[in-house]
């Protein structure tokens, strides 16, 4: 019998209800059985119900398979509205933010096939922070625990995806201890993984080789903050932010969500790129896949990736972003209708 997956659909802000959508219906197209569990936090859902998260929010997602996600806004004005981002990393423990950056044909500058795994749930994003006499202090947290499971699960990942080499991203030559301790567990982990090349790059290093030399990247680790920075500087090198997905990966549930944020600026205009959100989707429906040997899934994650890929490179049916001028609605319908033709 086909399982049926449940999925968690948080839409959040900006242009994440166009997107969301837009990731549901491909993935109707390709007739992923799921039911779909809407669940409510962010911005907007603050400003109609006084609450920036639904009550019994967590108990909703227990027995969810895994939860699809747009992006959510943290207005920087309001000083007590906190990142609900953070809150979900750190309740749901998802402590390994994977995001692939694969260049498309005649669009990228380069050809290039990498990954940033971030560690997700310490650094600066605690939010352990004090003023001082005139003094702001922000804490930067780092675990032995922290940097220990983002390290395996970076090398676990290179295995079995077919990486040859892990590059732990730091800054260890200021910050001796913090950034010191994540650079040396790294080295202790990689002691378990002979076949796979490990070597460093301090940060700076890394955005510069990101946009100079992508080609010679695999699987890069970082503690939370670096990963941030770095992932938008490589989905420039993509060729949008519009282009870019993630899954965060917890010991219970895994969030799918965009690289990129709210774009207030396009925001309604019907002209978001979907594309990071269907990624999104596709690496869904490969941990899915993964997690409860379900082949099919994988089947399905290849042919989304086969129909992205043409959509942009040959058809070029692009949004604003990428400098055309189709609608997110374009997009998708192309995209279903490439799925539905078994035209991949
Ligand atoms: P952003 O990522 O929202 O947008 C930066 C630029 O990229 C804008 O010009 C925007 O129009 C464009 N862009 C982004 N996504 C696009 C898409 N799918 N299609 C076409 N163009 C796109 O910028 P920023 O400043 O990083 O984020 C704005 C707010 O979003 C932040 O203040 C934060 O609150 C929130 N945010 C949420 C995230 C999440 O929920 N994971 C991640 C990053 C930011």
């Amino acid at each position: 019998m086909v399982k049926k997956y449940k999925i968690g659909i948080l839409k959040g802000d900006g242009i994440g209800p166009e997107i969301v959508q837009a990731a549901v219906d491909v993935l109707n197209a390709l007739e992923f059985e799921a039911e779909y569990i809407e669940l409510h936090a962010g911005y907007e859902y603050f400003k109609k119900s006084g609450k920036a998260i639904q009550d019994g929010f967590f108990d909703a997602v227990k027995g969810l398979d895994a939860i699809l996600k747009g992006p959510l806004y943290t207005p920087p004005h309001e000083k007590e509205f906190r990142s609900i981002n953070v809150l979900l990393r750190r309740e749901l423990d998802l402590y390994a933010n994977v995001r692939p950056f694969r260049s498309y044909k005649g669009f990228s500058l380069k050809e290039f096939n990498f990954v940033i795994v971030r560690e997700n749930t310490e650094d600066i994003y605690t939010g352990f922070e004090f003023l001082y006499r005139g003094v702001a202090l922000a804490l930067k947290i780092i675990s032995y625990d922290g940097a220990r499971r983002v390290s395996e699960f970076a090398f676990s990942y290179a295995r079995s995806n077919g990486f040859n080499r892990v590059t732990v991203v730091h800054k260890a030559n200021i910050l001796r201890i913090s950034d010191g301790l994540f650079r040396e567990v790294f080295f202790d982990i990689a002691k378990n993984y002979p076949e796979v090349q490990a070597d460093e790059l301090i940060v700076d290093t890394a955005g510069y080789m990101i946009v100079k030399n992508p080609e010679r990247l695999g699987v890069l680790v970082t503690p939370n903050l670096y990963g941030d920075i770095l992932a938008d500087v490589a989905a420039a090198v993509v060729g949008s932010l519009g282009l870019c997905g993630s899954a965060q990966i917890g010991r219970d549930i895994a969030v799918f969500e965009p690289v990129h944020g709210v774009a207030l600026d396009i925001a309604g205009k019907g002209v978001a790129n979907p594309i990071g959100e269907l990624e999104s989707a596709k690496l869904m429906l490969i941990h899915l896949s993964n997690k409860y040997s379900d082949r099919k899934l994988y089947e399905k994650a290849f042919v989304l990736e086969r129909a992205i890929h043409k959509i942009v490179e040959e058809l070029r049916i692009l949004t604003p972003d990428l400098g055309g001028n189709s609608k997110t609605s374009d997009v998708v319908n192309s995209i279903t209708k490439l799925i539905q033709s078994n035209n991949t």
